[in-house]
Protein backbone atom coordinates (compact mmCIF):
# COMPACT_ATOMS: atom_id res chain seq x y z
CA UNK A 1 0.00 0.00 0.00
CA UNK A 2 1.11 3.24 -0.71
CA UNK A 3 1.86 5.66 2.37
CA UNK A 4 -1.19 8.40 2.80
CA UNK A 5 0.00 11.35 3.47
CA UNK A 6 -1.92 12.84 6.94
CA UNK A 7 -4.12 14.37 7.67
CA UNK A 8 -6.49 12.80 5.61
CA UNK A 9 -10.05 14.28 4.77
CA UNK A 10 -12.04 11.15 3.74
CA UNK A 11 -15.41 11.65 2.31
CA UNK A 12 -17.74 9.11 2.37
CA UNK A 13 -20.27 9.84 -0.09
CA UNK A 14 -22.71 6.98 1.49
CA UNK A 15 -26.00 6.48 -0.34
CA UNK A 16 -26.86 10.18 -1.10
CA UNK A 17 -28.16 11.23 -4.18
CA UNK A 18 -26.19 14.05 -3.95
CA UNK A 19 -23.28 11.77 -4.34
CA UNK A 20 -24.48 8.65 -7.02
CA UNK A 21 -23.64 8.04 -10.31
CA UNK A 22 -22.82 11.51 -12.28
CA UNK A 23 -23.12 13.27 -9.07
CA UNK A 24 -20.66 11.10 -7.35
CA UNK A 25 -17.97 12.53 -10.30
CA UNK A 26 -18.94 15.85 -10.32
CA UNK A 27 -18.15 15.93 -6.10
CA UNK A 28 -14.77 13.84 -7.05
CA UNK A 29 -13.57 16.06 -9.41
CA UNK A 30 -14.19 18.90 -6.98
CA UNK A 31 -12.49 17.33 -4.47
CA UNK A 32 -9.48 16.75 -6.88
CA UNK A 33 -9.54 20.55 -7.64
CA UNK A 34 -9.67 21.61 -3.30
CA UNK A 35 -7.09 18.32 -3.12
CA UNK A 36 -4.70 20.36 -5.55
CA UNK A 37 -5.06 23.53 -4.46
CA UNK A 38 -4.91 22.85 -0.92
CA UNK A 39 -2.05 20.37 -0.75
CA UNK A 40 -4.47 18.00 1.37
CA UNK A 41 -4.87 14.13 0.29
CA UNK A 42 -8.33 14.17 0.39
CA UNK A 43 -10.12 10.26 -0.35
CA UNK A 44 -13.77 9.79 -1.84
CA UNK A 45 -15.49 6.65 -0.37
CA UNK A 46 -18.15 6.22 -3.35
CA UNK A 47 -20.88 2.86 -3.40
CA UNK A 48 -19.27 0.03 -5.43
CA UNK A 49 -20.70 0.83 -8.74
CA UNK A 50 -19.34 4.45 -8.58
CA UNK A 51 -15.84 3.12 -8.02
CA UNK A 52 -14.32 3.34 -11.40
CA UNK A 53 -15.64 6.25 -12.64
CA UNK A 54 -14.56 8.70 -9.45
CA UNK A 55 -11.26 6.69 -9.42
CA UNK A 56 -10.92 8.26 -12.99
CA UNK A 57 -11.23 11.50 -11.88
CA UNK A 58 -7.54 10.95 -10.28
CA UNK A 59 -8.83 11.62 -6.55
CA UNK A 60 -7.83 8.24 -4.41
CA UNK A 61 -10.51 6.24 -3.54
CA UNK A 62 -11.78 3.85 -0.75
CA UNK A 63 -14.26 1.15 -1.08
CA UNK A 64 -17.54 1.77 1.65
CA UNK A 65 -16.89 -2.03 2.45
CA UNK A 66 -15.56 -5.50 1.49
CA UNK A 67 -16.09 -8.73 2.81
CA UNK A 68 -13.77 -11.21 3.69
CA UNK A 69 -14.91 -13.56 0.86
CA UNK A 70 -12.62 -15.48 -1.10
CA UNK A 71 -12.99 -15.43 -5.16
CA UNK A 72 -15.76 -17.86 -6.52
CA UNK A 73 -18.88 -18.93 -4.97
CA UNK A 74 -19.40 -16.17 -2.95
CA UNK A 75 -22.65 -14.53 -4.51
CA UNK A 76 -23.78 -10.86 -3.37
CA UNK A 77 -20.38 -10.50 -1.58
CA UNK A 78 -18.25 -7.38 -2.10
CA UNK A 79 -15.03 -8.84 -3.39
CA UNK A 80 -11.48 -7.07 -2.70
CA UNK A 81 -10.28 -7.80 -5.90
CA UNK A 82 -13.05 -6.75 -7.39
CA UNK A 83 -12.90 -2.84 -5.24
CA UNK A 84 -8.87 -3.11 -6.08
CA UNK A 85 -9.58 -4.04 -10.10
CA UNK A 86 -12.20 -1.06 -10.28
CA UNK A 87 -9.54 1.40 -8.80
CA UNK A 88 -10.08 1.50 -4.85
CA UNK A 89 -6.85 1.88 -3.13
CA UNK A 90 -8.48 1.32 0.48
CA UNK A 91 -11.27 0.62 2.11
CA UNK A 92 -13.78 1.21 4.98
CA UNK A 93 -14.35 -1.77 6.57
CA UNK A 94 -17.40 -1.67 10.06
CA UNK A 95 -18.81 1.65 9.35
CA UNK A 96 -21.67 1.61 11.92
CA UNK A 97 -24.23 1.52 8.97
CA UNK A 98 -22.36 -1.90 7.67
CA UNK A 99 -21.90 -3.23 10.88
CA UNK A 100 -19.27 -6.99 11.09
CA UNK A 101 -18.71 -8.70 13.56
CA UNK A 102 -15.03 -9.04 15.12
CA UNK A 103 -14.46 -12.26 13.30
CA UNK A 104 -15.73 -10.06 9.63
CA UNK A 105 -13.71 -7.74 10.22
CA UNK A 106 -10.62 -9.73 10.66
CA UNK A 107 -11.26 -11.50 7.55
CA UNK A 108 -12.01 -8.53 5.52
CA UNK A 109 -8.29 -6.32 7.14
CA UNK A 110 -7.25 -10.34 5.45
CA UNK A 111 -8.52 -9.96 1.76
CA UNK A 112 -7.52 -6.36 2.54
CA UNK A 113 -3.88 -7.49 2.46
CA UNK A 114 -4.00 -9.97 0.47
CA UNK A 115 -4.90 -7.09 -2.41
CA UNK A 116 -3.06 -4.54 -1.03
CA UNK A 117 -5.31 -2.08 -0.24
CA UNK A 118 -5.55 0.15 2.76
CA UNK A 119 -7.70 0.05 5.54
CA UNK A 120 -9.90 2.13 7.82
CA UNK A 121 -11.98 0.21 10.87
CA UNK A 122 -14.74 2.41 11.81
CA UNK A 123 -15.19 1.87 15.77
CA UNK A 124 -17.79 3.18 17.52
CA UNK A 125 -16.92 3.39 20.90
CA UNK A 126 -13.67 3.17 22.78
CA UNK A 127 -13.86 -0.70 23.50
CA UNK A 128 -14.28 -1.42 19.68
CA UNK A 129 -11.83 0.75 18.57
CA UNK A 130 -9.03 -1.36 21.03
CA UNK A 131 -9.94 -4.45 19.55
CA UNK A 132 -9.88 -2.73 15.89
CA UNK A 133 -6.43 -1.75 16.73
CA UNK A 134 -5.55 -4.68 18.39
CA UNK A 135 -5.96 -6.43 14.17
CA UNK A 136 -3.56 -3.50 12.67
CA UNK A 137 -5.53 -1.75 10.27
CA UNK A 138 -3.70 1.16 8.20
CA UNK A 139 -6.05 3.30 10.06
CA UNK A 140 -8.84 3.18 12.91
CA UNK A 141 -11.82 5.41 12.99
CA UNK A 142 -13.96 6.63 16.05
CA UNK A 143 -17.47 7.72 15.36
CA UNK A 144 -20.08 7.63 17.98
CA UNK A 145 -23.17 6.84 15.96
CA UNK A 146 -25.44 9.33 17.72
CA UNK A 147 -23.66 12.02 16.19
CA UNK A 148 -23.55 10.79 12.65
CA UNK A 149 -25.87 12.99 10.28
CA UNK A 150 -26.60 15.22 13.15
CA UNK A 151 -24.21 17.97 12.15
CA UNK A 152 -22.57 18.33 15.77
CA UNK A 153 -18.95 18.17 15.18
CA UNK A 154 -17.88 15.39 17.51
CA UNK A 155 -14.53 16.72 18.03
CA UNK A 156 -15.95 19.11 20.26
CA UNK A 157 -19.61 18.21 21.46
CA UNK A 158 -17.51 14.70 22.41
CA UNK A 159 -13.87 15.82 22.80
CA UNK A 160 -13.47 12.82 25.31
CA UNK A 161 -14.19 9.99 23.31
CA UNK A 162 -11.64 11.26 20.15
CA UNK A 163 -8.84 11.83 22.42
CA UNK A 164 -9.70 8.41 24.47
CA UNK A 165 -9.37 6.92 21.61
CA UNK A 166 -6.50 8.21 20.49
CA UNK A 167 -5.09 6.84 23.94
CA UNK A 168 -6.70 3.84 23.52
CA UNK A 169 -5.22 2.77 20.12
CA UNK A 170 -1.55 4.40 21.07
CA UNK A 171 -1.67 1.57 23.95
CA UNK A 172 -2.37 -1.28 21.63
CA UNK A 173 -0.05 -0.55 18.64
CA UNK A 174 1.52 3.14 18.10
CA UNK A 175 1.46 2.80 14.43
CA UNK A 176 -2.63 2.41 14.16
CA UNK A 177 -3.07 6.21 13.83
CA UNK A 178 -6.44 7.07 14.39
CA UNK A 179 -9.16 9.13 12.78
CA UNK A 180 -12.46 10.53 14.30
CA UNK A 181 -15.74 11.38 12.53
CA UNK A 182 -19.48 12.57 12.97
CA UNK A 183 -21.25 15.98 12.38
CA UNK A 184 -17.43 17.11 11.28
CA UNK A 185 -18.00 20.28 8.53
CA UNK A 186 -16.38 22.87 9.37
CA UNK A 187 -12.40 24.26 9.62
CA UNK A 188 -12.97 24.57 13.30
CA UNK A 189 -14.10 20.90 13.53
CA UNK A 190 -10.84 19.54 11.51
CA UNK A 191 -8.62 21.80 14.08
CA UNK A 192 -10.29 20.83 16.81
CA UNK A 193 -9.97 17.14 16.07
CA UNK A 194 -6.06 17.40 14.63
CA UNK A 195 -5.45 18.90 18.36
CA UNK A 196 -6.72 15.96 19.84
CA UNK A 197 -4.76 13.54 18.44
CA UNK A 198 -6.85 12.69 15.47
CA UNK A 199 -4.59 12.28 11.89
CA UNK A 200 -7.81 13.31 10.24
CA UNK A 201 -11.30 13.33 9.74
CA UNK A 202 -14.41 10.84 8.05
CA UNK A 203 -17.10 13.11 7.37
CA UNK A 204 -20.28 13.13 4.84
CA UNK A 205 -23.45 15.29 4.97
CA UNK A 206 -22.06 18.35 5.81
CA UNK A 207 -20.04 18.17 2.47
CA UNK A 208 -22.17 16.81 0.26
CA UNK A 209 -25.62 18.12 0.93
CA UNK A 210 -23.93 21.80 1.87
CA UNK A 211 -25.53 24.28 -0.63
CA UNK A 212 -22.03 24.73 -2.04
CA UNK A 213 -20.43 21.59 -1.57
CA UNK A 214 -16.81 23.09 -3.01
CA UNK A 215 -16.98 25.97 -0.53
CA UNK A 216 -17.78 23.58 2.41
CA UNK A 217 -14.55 21.85 1.64
CA UNK A 218 -12.50 24.27 1.87
CA UNK A 219 -13.60 25.70 4.87
CA UNK A 220 -12.79 22.18 6.74
CA UNK A 221 -9.47 22.01 4.58
CA UNK A 222 -8.69 25.66 6.42
CA UNK A 223 -8.75 23.98 9.64
CA UNK A 224 -5.06 21.80 8.40
O1 LIG B 1 -18.28 8.06 7.52
C1 LIG B 1 -18.51 9.36 7.90
C2 LIG B 1 -19.80 9.53 8.58
O2 LIG B 1 -20.38 8.45 9.19
C3 LIG B 1 -20.01 10.83 9.27
O3 LIG B 1 -21.18 11.29 8.71
O4 LIG B 1 -22.75 12.97 7.96
O5 LIG B 1 -21.95 13.00 10.32
O6 LIG B 1 -20.39 13.65 8.49
P1 LIG B 1 -21.57 12.81 8.88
Amino acid sequence: MKQLKTPLVVLNFKTYIEATGKNAVRLAEMCSDVSRDAGITIIAVPQPSDIRPVAETGIPVFAQHIDGASAGGSTGHVLAEAVRDAGAIGTLINHSERRLTLAEIDAAIQAARRTGIATIVCSNNIATTKAAAALKPDFVAIEPPELIGTGIPVSTADPGIVSGAVDAALGIDPDVPVLCGAGISKGEDMAAALKLGAEGVLLASGIVRAPDPKAALMDLVSGI
